[in-house]
């Protein structure tokens, strides 16, 4: 079975919105998957997710842009925690900035630790249709197939990686 853990962080909300999502969606297309939403919007549960640590097939990180950079709560779990998944993909929300560095530094940090990075999202959110619909989640967003096109390319990744010799193995993968 394979286990996917969405961590996200999350203050005003958007996030969990969309990781909630997220996982909908890859039960749908994985129905055998096991999927664990893990918070680190509260200091506690940011303590807790360190401490535990994260184990998993496939990472999606859910993150807010905060001053064209990720928050520093994600960068300090990033750091602290010890993680093992074999893919990892993210998701930015952000209001007016440009998230593309945001996402690239994230990327970076998940390389380093050895996860290659299958997808990514910027997400813009809208106040006014917040105010209209009671989700910042602007209806074009795609979440169906965002998640899709990010299984299959786990999918991809996990044949090219069963498939490659040792000595590739320990080589860095870049699928962006
Ligand atoms: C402290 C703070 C800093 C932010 N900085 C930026 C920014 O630099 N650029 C941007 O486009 N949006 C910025 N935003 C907007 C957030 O990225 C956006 O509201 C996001 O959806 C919040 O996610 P959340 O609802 O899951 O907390 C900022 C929001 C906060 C609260």
């Amino acid at each position: 079975m394979r286990k996917i853990t969405i961590v996200y962080y999350s203050p005003l909300g958007t996030c969990e919105e969309i990781s909630q999502r997220i996982g909908r969606e890859i039960s749908a297309v994985w129905q055998d998957a096991e999927i664990e939403l893990l918070s680190l919007t509260h200091a506690d549960e940011r303590k807790a997710a360190i401490e535990r640590g994260v184990s998993c097939d496939l990472l999606f990180l859910v993150f807010p842009m905060y001053a064209q950079n990720m928050p520093r709560q994600v960068a300090e779990m990033l750091e602290k925690c010890e993680i093992n998944a074999t893919f990892a993909s993210m998701v930015c929300a952000y209001g007016k900035g440009n998230p593309t560095l945001a996402l690239r530094r994230v990327r970076v940090v998940l390389t380093k630790k050895g996860m290659p990075t299958v997808s990514a999202m910027h997400l813009p959110v809208g106040r006014v249709h917040k105010e209209k619909t009671g989700s910042p989640v602007l209806p074009e967003y795609d979440c169906a197939g965002f998640v899709e096109s990010t299984l299959s390319n786990a999918d991809v990744g996990e044949r090219a990686r069963l498939s490659c010799s040792a000595e590739e193995k320990k080589a860095p993968h870049y699928y962006l």
